[in-house]
């Protein structure tokens, strides 16, 4: 095993993503067996109690690869020296309600985090912005980190991209390991595109293998992009392991790269490919080396994908409008 650990601060740690994704992370499944990982845990003050247990918890599973854990409620403490910022902590919505509309609750958390971030974590942090909105939170957190490279800033679309995969998969019969290439456009909201233009099902290009736009329009766009909302309804509060586990598969690509037949969706902070104004954090594909993502460049776009793409990406554009009217960027 090697000897330095990666630190990972987690944020919202006594939370219940972070009940699932404390003990994924502790057990390896970020960087492997053989490199120690230590946790710093940020919580709000009340939370520390809770987080005190989970703590014990994580003691009790004698991780080899967990090196230490820290717990505190101050930012500049928890995310010094930190390598990995996991930024979850943030209040989910309930029934009813969009992602959009928890702007103004959550949006001033992570104004500070951006800060503290700047000023204290290493030179090579990166950080991955599950706590919703995703993608305008982390908007938020790279506007007030003006020294961390803009590249370093992500937010989750992965869960989306797993809910997009599986939802092919029982449509044609495929495995999930015979879906490649398969991209989330946009916004972490309801106006997110999955797009099968570009994916391919055991080689073929998944919208031919489905043949069927209806199918496209009126179910499979919807069944994904309004999921989060089902499982809101059906377990009375948000997603919770799926969100752990998609928060694990982006940041482990991330870090270990991406196969040579696939890529991925992120969110990122564009350069103005594919018509996403610049320095909106959009989801797009990309592929990973050595730590560094790139946007996947090229694919045609027809009217159908430049349509959804526009009308996600102008979501975008509002939200970013909104914060800026809240001061926060
Ligand atoms: P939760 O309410 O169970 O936990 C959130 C935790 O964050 C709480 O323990 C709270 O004390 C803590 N917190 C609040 N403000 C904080 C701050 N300033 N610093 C540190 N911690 C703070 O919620 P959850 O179910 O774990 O969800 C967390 C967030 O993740 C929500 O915003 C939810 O909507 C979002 N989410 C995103 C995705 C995605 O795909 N991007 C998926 C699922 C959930
Ligand atoms: C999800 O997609 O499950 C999360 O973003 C939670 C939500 O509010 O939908």
């Amino acid at each position: 095993m090697s000897t330095t650990p990666v630190k990972v601060a987690v944020t919202g740690a006594a939370g219940q993503i972070g009940y699932s994704l404390l003990f994924r992370i502790a057990s390896g499944a970020l960087f492997g067996a053989d490199t120690p990982v230590e946790l710093r845990l940020l919580e709000i003050t009340p939370a520390l109690k809770a987080l005190e247990g989970v703590v014990m918890e994580l003691d009790d599973c004698a991780f080899p690869t967990l090196a230490g854990v820290q717990i505190g409620d101050d930012p500049n403490t928890i995310f010094d020296g930190v390598n990995h910022a996991l930024l979850v902590g943030a209040r989910p919505r309930g029934p009813g309600m969009e992602r959009g509309d928890l702007l103004e609750a959550n949006g001033g958390i992570f104004a500070p985090q951006g800060k503290a971030l700047n000023s204290v974590a290493a030179d090579d942090i990166r950080v991955t912005v599950t706590g919703n909105p995703a993608n305008t939170n982390a908007l938020i957190a790279m506007s007030n980190a003006p020294d961390i490279p803009k590249e370093r800033f992500s937010a989750l679309t992965r869960l989306d991209h797993n809910r997009a995969i599986s939802q092919l998969a029982a449509k044609t019969g495929a495995s999930v390991t015979d879906i490649k290439k398969m991209t989330i456009w946009g916004n972490h909201s309801a106006t997110q595109y999955p797009d099968l233009f570009h994916t391919l099902v055991g080689g073929r290009v998944a919208a031919e293998v489905v043949n069927d736009q209806q199918w496209l329009e009126s179910t499979y766009i919807p069944t994904v992009a309004k999921r989060g909302a089902a499982i809101i309804d059906a377990r009375g509060s948000s997603s919770a392991a799926s969100a752990a586990s998609a928060t694990i598969d982006h940041v482990h690509d991330w870090a270990a790269g991406t196969p040579a037949d696939d890529w991925v969706s992120m969110s990122v902070c564009s350069d103005g490919s594919y018509g996403v104004p610049e320095g909106l954090i959009s989801s797009f594909p990309v592929t990973v080396a050595n730590g560094t993502w790139s946007i996947v460049q090229g694919l045609e776009i027809d009217d159908f994908s430049r349509g959804r793409i526009d009308a996600t990406v102008k979501e975008l554009g509002e939200e970013r409008d909104a914060v800026k009217g809240l001061g926060l960027i």
